[in-house]
């Protein structure tokens, strides 16, 4: 089961409640035409792997055609691409990246080991092309983020007498395989490889990187801690999930589930509690707090409020110190893709994937500077910070998220903008924000002015709590929301919704699904949790929770114009127990990134009985998760 999914879930106080949201149960039916006026919805006919040939499949659809042929359903121990591509496995778990990294061992594990080499979990993959080498081969900074471990799959021995199995070594161990790293890649004639001892390859990780908080809420008493009195150096990152690449090139890694990693409870009287209680902190799944007083709330009850931020990292400058920008608000931060807006200004869409939480859309107060990419240094530590309202007639209110505006005052225990920014989910909660069906990544298509919206699912939604936006209780297996922005200006506060598809089998009238009625028997899925848009402006979806359907998690290309608009195609399957995260195309479009976490994983897999030793298949060797990079033959 992927953490994301864990059931500590529902904190909005709004739901707990009970209270209803402003939509009415109406199931509204825009028609696409209308929210399409003034974009430009144009058919496209590149394909992945290469152009279009003249004598392409004809169809009925004005539509983009995917060209490949789909793969089918199904759940075994390894992945599956369309006949004709092939699947490299770029960097394991455990693959070394310096000189002196020692060789992956999994009965040997330990943090010096991990520190030098690649992570766990690989989640979100941001590309950064680099000019061609010596040998003429094309290349890349390829930016992973490590989420989180798997520990009872991950460490051996440990999860027979889990938690008490556990010991400091082993947590360290941990905090090593968090993080993200940098490593440059090159595409050789055996596929895409890393460049072991690059001068760009990185290591960050979620105790040993200093970094340096930015932005209205830096040095603001309430991130204070006894290891910084400062409150604006946080070593470390954790959970980091999706996240984006910015115009000038920088990573952005976002911050989800930082609660699972503290426990104990703040000292009687500290103010901090509800607080952290919006934020599900402490869930105490990770056993850290046990062994390093920082994720012990009795020790340091403002530690969370320095996680749950999104972290700007410098790939090309491995000794360059991460920023935590904290006008992009603090919540259970999915990703933060961004585009620049028509007049200029960086706008950045970002999703808080908790069940009933929010999507955000940040707008800089500067324009960007392409000229001049290191001017856009610290464009992020001023701007706007929107939250969404989805109303019933087809528009969406983004409601800024100021102090002193609204009820976002002292009245509401909000002194100043860092008392919002550390606590934006209470923020958007007094502002009347749509509670989502967990929104994973939101990402804009500057050709468009459509910005993709995924809801994984959401099974505590209850009848009485459906709107117009979230119209199924119990949604087991999400749906996909469209947000149009008007002429494509993506910094509008008014724009308009549609959905796209409700996810889940259509066959099955107790799932409700709808999905275009041309969508084939491999084409539907369930739980959309990452996206991507090709160089030719297509849609991908990856999944988190297909398994709920019977099939494997992986990879559709969507239908989003034309006839065809609401069907899916199946291009991508996982093995066992695997999401699919960060699907990333080159700029050329000829191959695509994925990273393929948690493989193996389930209800009572561990280290010695995985449900798959993807992609190794060895006896005695731990499934590893992976970067795999997707090519068409020839
Ligand atoms: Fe870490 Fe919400 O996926
Ligand atoms: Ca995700
Ligand atoms: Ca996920």
């Amino acid at each position: 089961m992927s953490i994301d999914d864990s059931e500590d879930t529902t904190s909005n106080p709004r739901i707990a409640e009970g209270v209803r949201t402003m939509n009415d149960i109406i199931d509204i039916r825009l028609t696409r035409r209308a929210f399409l006026g003034g974009v430009t919805a144009t058919a496209v006919s590149v394909t992945l792997g290469g152009c279009a040939s003249e004598n392409s499949r004809s169809t009925k659809s004005e539509a983009i055609d995917f060209e490949f042929e789909e793969i089918a359903r199904g759940l075994d121990t390894t992945h599956h691409v369309p006949k004709g591509y092939t699947a490299d496995i770029v960097l394991r778990w455990g693959d070394p990246l310096f000189e002196d990294s020692p060789p992956f061992d999994p009965m040997r594990q330990s943090e010096a080991a991990q520190l030098r080499q690649f992570g766990y979990n690989n989640d979100y993959l941001g590309f950064l092309s680099l000019p061609a080498d010596e040998a003429g081969r094309a290349g890349g900074l390829l930016c992973a983020n490590h989420e989180y471990t798997s520990t009872m799959l991950m460490l051996p021995n440990v999860a027979q007498q889990y938690p008490a199995s556990m010991t400091a070594e082993l947590c360290l161990t941990e905090m090593a395989a968090h993080g993200g790293s940098v490593v440059e890649v090159r595409e050789t004639a055996d596929g895409w490889k890393p460049v072991v001892g690059s001068r760009y390859n990185r290591r960050i990780t979620a105790h040993k990187t200093p970094m340096e908080i930015t932005g209205p809420a830096a040095g603001s008493p309430r991130l204070m801690t006894r290891d910084d009195p400062d409150g604006r150096t946080a070593v470390g990152t954790m959970n980091n999930c999706a996240g984006g690449i910015t115009p000038w090139g920088t990573w952005l890694m976002a911050e989800e589930n930082f609660n699972y990693y503290f426990r104990g409870a703040p000292p009687d009287g500290n103010p901090e509690l509800e607080n952290h209680k919006r934020y599900g902190v402490p869930a105490g799944l990770f056993q850290w707090g046990r062994f390093f007083d920082r994720y012990d709330l009795s020790k340091e009850p403002n530690e969370p409020n320095r996680f749950g931020w999104v972290v700007e990292v410098d790939p090309m400058d491995p000794t360059s110190t991460p920023k935590k920008r904290t006008a992009l608000g603090r919540f259970k931060h999915e990703g933060a893709e961004s585009v620049i807006a028509p007049d200029g200004r960086l706008v950045i869409y970002m999703g808080d994937d908790q069940r009933f939480d929010y999507v955000y859309k940040f707008v800089s107060d500067a324009r960007v500077n392409t000229e001049n990419l290191s001017a856009n240094v610290d464009l992020l530590d001023s701007g706007t910070l929107y939250v969404a309202r989805f109303d019933v007639d087809g528009s969406v209110a983004w409601l800024p998220i100021v102090h002193g505006s609204g009820p976002l005052a002292a009245e509401n225990g909000f002194a100043t903008q860092a008392d919002v920014l550390i606590e934006t989910r209470r923020a958007a909660d007094l502002l009347g924000a749509t509670p989502m069906d967990r929104p994973e990544d939101v990402e804009p298509d500057p050709r468009t002015g459509s910005v993709w919206v995924m809801l994984t699912n959401n099974h505590k939604r209850r009848p009485e709590q459906v709107d117009a936006a979230n119209p199924r209780a119990y949604n087991r297996f999400g749906h996909i929301v469209q947000i149009m922005e008007p002429d494509g200006d993506f910094t509008a506060t008014r724009s308009r919704w549609e959905i796209l598809v409700k996810c889940g089998d259509p066959d099955n009238p107790s799932v409700g699904a709808d999905w275009n009625p041309l969508t084939g028997d491999n084409g539907w899925f369930g739980s959309p949790d990452n996206c991507a848009i090709d160089p030719s402006g297509r849609l991908w979806v990856a999944t988190d929770g297909n398994e709920d359907t019977g099939a494997a998690d992986g990879i559709w290309a969507m239908e989003t114009t034309g006839d065809r608009r609401g069907t899916g195609k199946a291009f991508f399957r996982a093995p066992a127990g695997a999401e699919v995260c960060g699907p990333k195309f080159t700029p050329d479009g000829r191959s695509l990134f994925l990273a393929v976490q948690h493989p193996g994983d389930g209800t009572g897999a561990t280290f010695e009985a995985p449900r798959s030793r993807w992609p190794d298949f060895e006896e005695g060797v731990p499934p590893r998760p992976s970067v795999v990079a997707v090519r068409r033959r020839g």
